[in-house]
């Protein structure tokens, strides 16, 4: 184990030293708080020694500022004045144990035996744990989700504010959830909120709690989400929704790590592993001026992209197994596989909704499907070739007016058919379900024609 000593006379430093390095661990120390925080800004420690009385700051406070930055890190209160309530108030403040000078060389001894037998346990766990959610959750085996899974790995620890950036479906929430599984505190709450589905007066309340009578709904008091995410991790989805206003709150609330419920007096005290996702451009957002660039600096510690599907094509057969599975097993259906020649038009599609695409059309294919093996004519039409088809893009253009947007789609969507089909007018008119005559006229009236590329 690493242990780091921080207390400002040196013979203490150098009794602790030689009893842990002794015992076979390695140690540092630091004759001020700051000496300190700087090392473990640059080295990982598992254990830091405190003292309750330095220098530069009061011991107490000095745990507290740990536990904030490093709350994996042990810490162990050295007391001067052996007065048995700075203890319980350090033990209260999340100190692991404390000792008293004069040291103890059998309490020092006890205390690493303690402290190396919970973090084996705790890295056990850890392990078994992680394997298993290796085996089963983060679905894919190409190389940028490899490392993406090293990422998680290495970073589910940390405390530091996580920025989640992907396109629609590309599985941020899934990443989200994920690390906090992985992190220490997975036994702790995973709150979560959109920022873009709830009004923002609504958000504010919610992330803050309200005290009775703060407003006119508020009947009852209600804990906010800062508070309930305390000790585990708070989960904001589509940050980039959230209006400037709530922007400047929450900055407050991270840098402080404290915050006043709406209408309430008390100070609460919150300390929760931030993660927050979006599938906007946040540069782009900055540079418009709708999101702040110093809340953007306080929740971009760590950022993790989550690439699109269509960049990491060998995936695909894994989800679709992994779905086709698990959507059966769940409605206890029997479990379904797809031909090889259906598997390959999955691969060879761009999938602009991602693994959530993915994972409804398998889910629809299962439950529409009473083959065993599904093929190419169980997809619906739509999905099987519209690179090669040249398709046209069907999304609303908003801003347009019914009429004209409705004659976009008309001409757009008529088109794809016609595609599709071949410009076959008796199959196309099948499958608009309309009379050849009126295909004609529409054809004639929209003006389509049938190009080189269609
Ligand atoms: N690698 C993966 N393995 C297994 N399941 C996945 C994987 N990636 C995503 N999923 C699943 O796909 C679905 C969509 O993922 P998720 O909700 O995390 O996407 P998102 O990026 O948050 O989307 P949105 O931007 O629309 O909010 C979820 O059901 C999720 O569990
Ligand atoms: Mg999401």
């Amino acid at each position: 184990m690493k242990i780091l000593i921080i207390d400002d006379e040196k013979n203490i430093g150098v009794a602790i030293m030689g009893i842990v390095n002794d015992e076979g661990n390695l140690s540092k120390h630091a004759l001020t708080f700051g000496e300190g925080m700087e090392m473990l800004k640059e080295e990982t420690f598992d254990i830091v020694f405190l003292d309750i009385w330095l220098p530069d700051i009061d011991g107490m406070e000095g745990l507290k500022e740990i536990k904030r930055y490093y709350p994996e890190i042990d810490v162990v209160m050295i007391s001067g004045h052996g007065t048995i309530e700075n203890a319980v108030e350090s033990i209260k403040y999340g100190a692991y144990d404390f000792l008293e000078k004069p040291l103890s060389l059998e309490r020092i001894v006890m205390i690493l035996k303690h402290l190396k037998d919970r973090s084996k346990l705790l890295k056990d766990l850890r392990n078994s744990k992680y394997n298993l959610i290796k085996k089963y959750n983060l679905i894919g085996v190409s190389q940028s989700v490899n490392r993406l899974k090293d990422k998680i790995d290495k970073i589910s620890n940390m405390n530091s504010a996580v920025l989640i950036t992907g396109e629609n479906g590309a599985g941020k929430e899934h990443v989200s959830k994920l690390i906090h599984m992985l992190g220490m505190y997975s036994d702790q709450p995973f709150i979560e909120i959109n920022c873009s589905a709830v009004p923002s007066e609504l958000l504010e309340s919610e992330l803050f709690g309200y005290e009775q009578g703060a407003f006119t709904d508020a009947i009852t008091s209600k804990k906010g989400l800062f508070e309930l995410a305390n000790g585990g991790t708070l989960f904001l989805d589509e940050i980039c929704d959230m209006d400037l206003s709530t922007q400047v709150k929450l900055l407050k609330v991270l840098e402080m790590g404290e915050f006043v419920t709406i209408g309430g007096t008390e100070v609460v005290k919150s300390n929760f592993r931030l993660i927050c996702a979006t599938n906007k451009d946040i540069s782009a957002e900055i540079t418009s001026n709708n999101f702040r660039a110093d809340l953007f600096y306080r929740i971009n510690v760590i950022p993790i992209e989550v690439p699109p599907l269509r960049e990491r094509r060998e995936d695909i057969p894994y989800l679709v197994n992994y779905f086709l599975k698990s959507s059966a097993s769940l409605n206890s259906l029997l479990e379904k596989r797809l031909s090889n020649e259906l598997m390959e038009q999955f691969m060879s599609y761009d999938f602009p909704g991602n693994v959530r695409q993915l994972k409804n059309i398998v889910e629809r294919l299962v439950a529409l499907s009473d083959k065993e093996v599904i093929g190419v004519e169980d997809t619906p039409t739509i999905f099987i070739k519209d690179q090669e088809l040249g398709l046209v893009d069907i999304s609303y253009k908003y801003g347009a007016t019914l009429k004209s947007a409705r004659d976009e789609f008309e001409r757009d969507y008529f088109l794809n058919v016609l595609r599709v089909n071949d410009w076959n007018i008796i199959k196309s008119a099948a499958v608009l379900d309309i009379e050849r005559t009126y295909l004609y006229k529409k054809i004639k009236s929209l003006g389509l024609e049938k190009t080189k590329n269609s």
